[in-house]
Formats: structure tokens, C-alpha cells, sequence
């Protein structure tokens, strides 16, 4: 894991758009995984702001909730038509997000897995991390090897959502969520967590022992994952000083 520390969610947020504007560069066509939530709205405004190019660029969403309508203003549909697509040159044809209003939600988790598949993988895959550790919506005690299926949200995650949906009780109880199976296949994974309300999740997660407790901290045993944090979310990482040497002792080819 590379643990990159910054003063502010902008800046954190401006090395995570590098990161993904370079593998655009390199890869026009690439497989981006995308990420809802409060924490990736900056990201996607930066990217909005770079102009890239995203005429080649296909896209698969984590998550979607189910019972609610696509146009509902809190579905990640909404969310993702809201904050990137609607902004960019992106192909409709080439968006993927689960269907959380499918009439044979199992088949058409089985049939989610296989548009990645058929799409090449995923490039890079974009994660925020809930309070209780999850990723997509891998609520702790998830299947480390799970695929694309039904989840059924913590009372945690409904109460730190509801600021979303205005109350508790509005916010539904099941999703569809990419597994963490899935997740563990992206060929690069890119985490970012800010403010202190993520430290504890995001100290377990790469400081911790690989559990099904903490769903991130699985990350631990993926190759190439980059986790972009502000300096409140890296607050109770015990080694936050060897990080953040690293990261500054990087020759300049190697940074973003
Ligand atoms: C959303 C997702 C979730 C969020 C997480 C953090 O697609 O997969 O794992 O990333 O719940 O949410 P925020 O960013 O709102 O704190």
C-alpha cells in the first residue's frame, strides 16, 4: 500500500486526479470503477475541471441502492448523472452501474460480473471506506472473496447516510454492491478517506490484521493500491512519519 498524506481534502484530491488523468494518458480506453458518497465529489469536479477525454472510457459503479427509483435524487444514478457524467464527453453506452431495481436482482448481479469481465477488468478502481471499514458496501464480516450481490446496510451506515436521505428511516436497508472479490481484481485500487471521522477505519485498515472486521484492510494483499488521505483521516496511523518520508523521498518520475 502507498500511503499518501495531505494537508487538505484538495490537495489529497489533486493527487488522486493526477493519478487518474495520467492512466487516461497512457490508456484512453481504460476501465475506470467508480465510487458515490460525499468523498469523491471533489474528485470528480477536478476531473470535470481537467477536460479530459472520456470518449473512450468505460465505467463500472460500486454500489446502488435497491427500492429506491433510478431518478430518485439520492440513487447513485442521480449521483453519478449529478457530480461526473452529465459533464464529460462519456458514451452512455459505455456507463455501468448495478441495478437496484432489477426484477431478478441475483441474475443481474451474475450478469454485472460479466460486463466487467468483457470490458477487460478493471484498470483503477476509486474507493472511499465507510466509519466501520467497508468498500463498496462490504459490511463488516463480509465474504473477503465475494462478488457482485445483495448487501444488507449496518444500522451504522444508515445513520451516517441519512444526512443524505434527511432521516434514518428513509435510507433503504438493502443495496448491490461489486464484492469484495471483485474489488480485490481491479488491477490498481485508489482509496481516498478524509476528515476524522474516517482515522479509526482507515488506521485499521493499514495498520491492522487482514480482517473481514475492517472489508478495507483486505487491501493489504493486493498489489498495487494508493491511498490518498488528508491529514485528519491519517491521524491514528502509527506510521504516519514513515509515510509521509516516502512519499517526499519519491524521485520525480514517480510522482503525481
Ligand atoms: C459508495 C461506496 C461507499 C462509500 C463510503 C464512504 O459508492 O462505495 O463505500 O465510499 O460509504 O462514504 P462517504 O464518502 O459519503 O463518507
Amino acid at each position: 500500500m502507498e500511503i499518501i498524506i495531505q494537508p487538505t481534502p484538495e490537495e489529497a484530491t489533486g493527487v488522486a486526479a493526477r493519478i487518474i488523468a495520467r492512466l487516461l494518458a497512457e490508456k484512453p480506453d481504460a476501465v475506470l470503477g467508480l465510487a458515490t458518497g460525499s468523498t469523491p465529489v471533489l474528485l470528480y469536479r477536478e476531473l470535470i475541471a481537467m477536460d479530459l477525454d472520456w470518449s473512450h472510457v468505460t465505467t463500472f459503479n460500486l454500489d446502488e441502492y435497491i427500492g429506491i427509483p433510478r431518478e430518485h435524487p439520492q440513487s447513485y444514478h442521480s449521483f453519478m448523472t449529478d457530480n461526473l457524467f452529465r459533464h464529460i464527453n462519456i458514451s452512455p453506452s459505455h456507463i455501468h452501474i448495478p441495478d437496484g431495481n432489477a426484477t431478478d436482482i441475483p441474475a443481474s448481479c451474475a450478469d454485472y460480473e460479466k460486463r466487467i469481465a468483457a470490458a477487460g477488468g478493471i484498470d483503477l478502481q476509486i474507493l472511499g471506506i465507510g466509519t466501520d471499514g467497508h468498500i463498496g458496501f462490504n459490511e463488516p464480516t463480509s465474504s473477503l472473496a465475494s462478488r457482485t450481490r445483495i448487501k444488507t446496510l449496518t444500522r451504522q451506515t444508515r445513520i451516517d447516510n441519512a444526512r443524505f436521505f434527511g432521516s434514518e428511516e428513509d435510507v433503504p436497508h438493502h443495496v448491490v454492491t461489486m464484492g469484495i472479490g471483485t474489488i480485490m481484481e481491479a488491477r490498481q485500487n485508489l482509496l481516498l478517506a478524509f476528515g476524522p471521522g474516517k482515522a479509526r477505519a482507515i488506521a485499521e485498515a493499514v495498520e491492522g490484521p487482514v480482517t473481514s472486521l475492517n472489508p478495507a484492510s483486505v487491501l493489504q494483499m493486493h498489489p498495487t493500491v494508493k491511498v490518498c488521505l488528508d491529514e485528519p483521516a491519517a491521524s491514528q496511523l502509527s506510521r504516519a512519519d514513515y509515510y509521509r518520508w516516502v512519499y517526499e523521498s519519491k524521485p520525480g518520475w514517480q510522482t503525481f
